[in-house]
């Protein structure tokens, strides 16, 4: 998923209404081990996680193979972090794992009302996929936009490249360089 696509896919009433208006984003990225990530910035202080997690609240976005996504979120009084997990099961079917750990006991006991939120969540996910998928028969000529297609090729290189040095057998030599990406969403 691009990273411009949570203003037209998520777009429920508890998450980002819409129409609502593009903002420019400037994110920088640089190389880690097996993939990259989104160097820590904090966000903007009128979030609603500010308020759960104090104040300077920070984040930070690591991305690597297998099919890794790890969000950390720091404040000065709680840190909440995000694992995704996408694992291929067969060629048509692919299972994604999302675990959460959150500094504060309070938490916990919340999780089985903020599950139904997070599967509806990554459900708008899987309805773009399948979509795409059927639209993918049909071969249309397919378009990346720079930056916000930038990391959709780099998961291709770093996963070209892992495939290459096994087959060479030498250590993995991640080909990405640090980087500013700019977008609207
Ligand atoms: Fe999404």
């Amino acid at each position: 998923m691009d990273p411009t696509h949570a203003g037209f896919v998520h777009t429920s009433w508890w998450f980002k209404h819409q129409p609502r208006k593009l903002r420019p984003k400037e994110k920088q990225f640089e190389p880690i081990e097996l993939g990259w990530r989104m160097v820590r910035h904090p966000l903007p202080p009128q979030n609603l996680v500010y308020k759960l997690l104090g104040r300077h609240v920070e984040t930070e976005i690591c991305y690597k193979l297998p099919g890794l996504r790890i969000e950390e979120v720091h404040g000065d009084r709680h840190a909440v972090v995000g694992l995704t997990a996408i694992t291929p099961i067969t060629d048509e079917a692919t299972e994604v794992h999302q675990i959460f750990w959150a500094s504060s006991g309070w938490v916990a006991p919340l999780a089985p009302l903020l599950k139904p939120f997070m599967h509806t969540f990554l459900d708008q996910d899987r309805q773009v996929v399948v979509k795409q998928r059927e639209g993918l028969v049909h071969k249309p000529r397919l378009m990346l936009i720079n930056d916000a297609d930038t990391q959709a090729r780099w998961w291709m290189r770093v996963k070209d490249e892992w495939i290459a040095a096994q087959g060479e057998g030498r250590p993995f030599v991640n080909p990405l360089e640090p980087k500013t990406l700019r977008w609207r969403s």
